[in-house]
Order: C-alpha cells, then structure tokens, then sequence
C-alpha cells in the first residue's frame, strides 16, 4: 500500500538518477541470545533512518502488542507503553509489514517508548532495505525526529519469535550494524560557555571490529579531551549501561554469569557463550572499576585520566591475552598514579546482596530525561543533553563539541588541530623508563602520548612499554652498560661489564657485589688486603686505597712495600733491580718504573 507507494516513487526517482544507492540491502547480524530453542545470528536489514553514524550495539527483549501489531496507529491509544525503568532492559518491539510506511510504525514504536523497532515481514522472500519515503510531504514531518534504529527480519524469524513468546519465553536479542549508512548532517548545538558531554562506553573488547574502533576513537580523542577538560572548556563523563536481572531468573546460570550484586547489575556476555571467555559479570567489574577510576580521578581534579587509563587498559589487558583481570587494571591504575585503595573501596564487595550507588546512579541516567531520550545504544556520545548521532571519529566529535561553544568563544583546539601538550612531561605519562640511562618509552604525539619501548642508538628495546623495555641485538651492551652496573665518582669511571661477549657482569677489582645493582668500594685497609708493612700508612679511596711510607721510603705498589730512598735500608740495590726488572717484564716500560722509583 503506501509503503509500496514510497518503493514506487524511489523507484521512479532511481530512474531519474537520484536515488543513488538507497536501495542496496546492507545486511546486518542480529543475534538472538535466548531462549535455546532459537539461538543464533540472522540476517537482518537495518532501516536506512534512526540509527547513529557509527556501528552500535543495542541489546534489549523483544515484546510483540497485543493490539496494534502492525504499529500503524499510536499505541497511547491502546493504553500500551514500553518505557522501561532504570536498569531495566530496552524494549524490541515486534511488529509486522503491512499498511503503513515502516517510518511511521518506527515513530509510534519510539513515541511508546520502544528502544528500537523489529518489523517481521509478510511475505517470503529476500529482505529488503526500508528507507524513509520522500521527504517533502506533510505527512512525513516526524522523519527527522526518528532516533531509534529499526530492523527489518524474515518471515520465518518472526514467527519464531512470536512462538517463544507465546509460551512466556524471553526473547533477547543483540542488534548490531556497521558503520554503512548514509551521510546526515548533524544538527547543531545550543551555544554555551562550556560544554557538557557524555560517554557510553564498555570496557568489553571481545566483539571484534566494532569494539576495535570504539578503543580506537578513545585513543585519538583522549588528547583533545584532556585539552578541553583542562581548560575548563567542558566538562566530560563517561557512563556504562548495566541492566538488572528479572526476579524470577536470579538464580539461574545465565543471571549468575551476567551480573553482579545479586543480579542488579548485568550485562551480556561479550561472546554470548556461556562457557567460555570471559563472562558479561566480568565486563560489569571492569567497567565499574572504569566508572570508580573516573570518580576517584576527577575528586583529585584530573578527570581526563580516564581517557589514559581506558587506553591502556585496552592495550596492557585485553580479553583475547586473557588479561582483562583485577590485576592487570590494578597495574595500569598504579601506574597512573591514581589511588587504588579509594577505587577498590569503590567497587565495594561484587558479591554482595546490595546496592553499589555508583552503578544505581548509572541505571537512573539510563532513562532519559528531555531531548536527551534513553541511551539503550553502545557506544553513545551525548553532547549537549542530545544524543550525538554523526561519526564517531575525532575530526567530527570535535566539531559537534566545538558547534556548542558561541562564536569567539570557542578554545583554540577547535579552530586549529595543532595545539600541544607534552603528557610525557608528567609522570613520564606512566610509561617505563630508565631515569639513570636517561631513556624512556614515552612518546608524545597528536592524539595523546604512547608508551612504545624506544630505539636508542639504533638498538631497539622491546616490552610492553610500561612495565618493562629491553635492549635486544647484538648491540645491547652499547645500551645502559649491558644491564651491569657502573658509576663515575671524582672523574673516574668503574664498570662491571665483561667486555667477552657472556653478557655478565662482574664488580671490577677494588669492588664487590652482585655486578648488576651494586658494586661496593671494597675498604683495603680495613680489611687488611694491602698497605701492611711496619712504616705503611693507609688510606682508602673509592675503588683503591693510597699508601704512604714513613721516613722518607717509597711505596712499591705491586710487591706492596717500602722502600728507602738511599736504599740502604729495607732492601738492597739488588733487590730493587730485580723488583724493577718483574715489575717490567711483567707489567710497564722501564722508563715508567724508573720514574716513579724517582731513579
Ligand atoms: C521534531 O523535533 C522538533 C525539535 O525537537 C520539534 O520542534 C518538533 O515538534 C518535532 N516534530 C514532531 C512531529 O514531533
Ligand atoms: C567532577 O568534579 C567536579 C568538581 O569537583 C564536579 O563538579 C563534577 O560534578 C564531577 N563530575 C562527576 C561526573 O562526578
Ligand atoms: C635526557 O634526554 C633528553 C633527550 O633525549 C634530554 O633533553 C635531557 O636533557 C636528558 N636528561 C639528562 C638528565 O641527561
């Protein structure tokens, strides 16, 4: 019928030439999570309308009306509303094709309350891409207003999920589309002296390229954010959607393995299996521990640390080297320099039959309030109370930042890209280093600062760049004396290098120790090794010892005695011939000897 009507007009304007591509079908995997009988991925057609610029995640259950099934009247008239509460989770409204433009069944779902719109279809056949019908015309002035993604499934799949929910089964499903659609211009923001601007984000990185570019966008916006914050120019906070478990499913495997505190706060499991990875109750941890770093870090007025710590901990403790743990975190947070018994306090006891304020906190600003509409889609970026819908990239976040601020008054980042802060400068940016070599991993760049061991002198080091660096290559030694120790006092240098290629280190004569940390002056005197005679006198000295003789003799420093000057005492001329004649065969030139005899 009308929908028809609208495919007939594209169709017409496709054969005019303006029409470009609307109607390619970008399919998009739609996975339902239970119940059992119907598990698995499907195919889907996302709606060319109401969806972000950016791939998203939406997780929800699925309800079909009990009237109004094709959606083409509004539901407040049937006295049905699907606004959830806070923790609550998203309603998928189910309804079928038929007798009115799918944009129109998409705004009555979304006036109800619906967080997104599956429309089964009525024949069967391959799926179709709904688009908006002509703009034009005066019925369609709500188009603009759609902000909720709609999914356009099989026949078969429909009916499968309507049976489920006639026997009192619940239906999940995780709907998911790529970054694929169309360009739209993003509307612009009120003018204001600062803006405000949120983050929904999850610690999860188990979901592949979808997750890799959220890490991504963090990593390159996490130096304009820290410019802003400090700046005073807005004020950021990140958020993490949670969901509760129904009652009835407390204690069942699948509450247990997704939440936390009882079943108050879950989320799905990043690979929606149940037996292996990493569970959803996991995920909730680390992002609680993500939500408590952010609160601990803005009480001691650096909130822009959360951009640090989410980046590393994606990089230092990723799921897939199975290090997304308490431990790993707890690093990463040391490291930055933030408090870890105030966040542990934070996160409180995950086991507990209780309330986390935090968490309850994040549940009640899931709901929306005024323009700002639920946030049931991962990620989401709300600037200005409004739900950011452009790509989610630097260069376009920026601007939508940037369109908030009036006229003259906005920072100089958003009118030049290259303003600068070296984060290296503090704290080393967290990254390893070496202070007395003077070497370091931090890297100061565009986007923020890395922490990637160095190359020195054409060494390269290897490590993760935060912990740990080493040299590698034949050249190691060149680097930090080859690990061994050496220290320059008064001008001279001491080394505990052995120069023979084994790579050990071994305290030079005068010296003792591991070679590595420490080298000790070894005290000559007192330990009685040298400078002992009668009319000997010792001193030690850093490395050595210095000895004088009495009356006038001579110290011989290799047979560790005096002699006298007029050599009539002590030892005969004979005797310091053939002192002299060892010392050269053995060691110096003659002429040295002699010279120092005073001969
Ligand atoms: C669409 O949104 C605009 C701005 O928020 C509002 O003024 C307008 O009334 C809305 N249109 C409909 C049909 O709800
Ligand atoms: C961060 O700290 C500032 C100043 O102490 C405070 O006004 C603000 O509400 C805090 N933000 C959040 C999200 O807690
Ligand atoms: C360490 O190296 C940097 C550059 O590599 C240099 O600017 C700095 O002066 C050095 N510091 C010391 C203490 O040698």
């Amino acid at each position: 019928m009308r929908e028809t009507f609208g495919f007939l007009v594209c169709v017409w304007i496709l054969l005019l030439g303006n029409c470009s591509g609307r109607f390619v079908v970008k399919k998009n995997s739609l996975e339902v999570t239970s119940p059992d009988s119907i598990i698995g991925v499907y195919d889907c057609a996302i709606g060319n309308f109401g969806v972000p610029l950016y791939s998203g995640t939406l997780f929800g259950t699925v309800v079909y009306p009990k009237a109004n099934q094709r959606g083409c009247m509004i539901f407040d008239d049937f006295d049905i509303s699907f606004i959830s509460k806070p923790g609550g989770l998203p309603t998928l409204l189910l309804v079928d094709r038929g007798d009115c433009f799918f944009t129109l069944k998409a705004w009555n779902a979304q006036k109800a309350g619906a967080a997104a719109i599956l429309i089964a279809d009525s024949m069967h056949g391959p799926l179709i891409t709904m688009d908006t019908p002509e703009e034009e015309n005066d019925w369609s002035e709500y188009l603009q207003n759609i902000t909720i993604p709609s999914a356009f499934i099989s026949r078969a799949l429909g009916y499968s999920i309507k049976r489920a929910l006639t026997f009192g089964e619940m239906v999940n499903i995780n709907l998911d589309w790529m970054e694929s659609l169309p360009d739209r211009m993003e509307s612009l923001q009120h003018p204001d002296e600062r803006v405000e601007y949120e983050f929904w984000t999850s610690s999860n990185d188990g979901c592949g390229p979808k997750c890799e570019r959220q890490i991504e966008f963090v990593k390159n916006f996490k130096a304009a954010a820290r410019i802003l914050e400090q700046k005073g120019y807005t004020q950021f906070s990140p958020h993490y959607i949670t969901w509760y478990c129904p009652e009835p499913f407390i204690l069942s495997e699948q509450c247990k393995s997704q939440c936390i505190n009882h079943g108050r706060y879950c989320t799905p499991d990043p690979e929606q299996d149940f037996s292996k990875g990493y569970d959803g109750k996991d995920v909730v941890v680390q992002n609680l521990r993500q939500a408590c770093f952010f609160k601990v870090a803005n009480e001691s007025g650096k909130p822009w640390l959360w951009w640090d710590y989410v980046t590393d901990f994606a990089i230092r403790c990723p799921m897939k080297e199975k290090k997304y743990t308490k431990d790993c975190a707890d690093k990463v947070i040391l490291s930055l320099g933030v408090d870890l018994t105030k966040i542990d306090k934070c996160i409180g006891d995950t086991e507990a039959d209780v309330d986390n304020p935090l968490l309850k906190a994040e549940q009640d600003a899931q709901i929306g309030k005024g323009s700002h509409g639920d946030v049931t889609i991962l990620p989401t970026l709300v600037i200005n109370n409004r739900q950011y819908r452009g790509k989610l990239d630097k260069r376009a976040v920026l601007k939508a930042i940037c369109a908030g601020f009036e006229e003259t008054t906005e920072p100089a980042i958003c009118l030049s890209e290259d303003i600068e802060t070296n984060e290296c400068l503090e704290n080393n940016g967290g990254c390893w280093q070496d202070k007395a070599a003077n070497i370091s991993a931090c890297r100061n760049t565009f986007s923020g600062r890395v922490c990637e061991c160095p190359i020195v002198n054409g060494v390269k080091f290897y490590g993760d760049g935060y912990m740990h660096c080493e040299a590698s290559g034949a050249l190691h030694c060149e680097i930090n004396n080859g690990g061994c120790w050496r220290k320059t006092l008064e001008g001279r240098t001491y080394s505990a290098r052995i120069d023979d290629h084994s790579h050990g280190c071994k305290c030079p004569p005068g010296f003792k120790g591991d070679g590595v940390n420490s080298c000790k002056d070894v005290d000559e005197c007192k330990e009685k090794l040298a400078c002992q005679c009668p009319e000997c006198k010792c001193k030690n000295t850093w490395g050595s010892y210095d000895c004088s003789c009495s009356g006038g003799s001579l110290y011989i420093r290799e047979y560790d005695t005096c002699i006298s000057k007029d050599f009539k005492t002590e030892v005969s001329w004979g005797s310091v011939w053939e002192i002299i004649l060892g010392i050269v065969t053995k060691k110096e030139s003659r002429d040295t000897w002699i010279r120092r005899l005073g001969l």
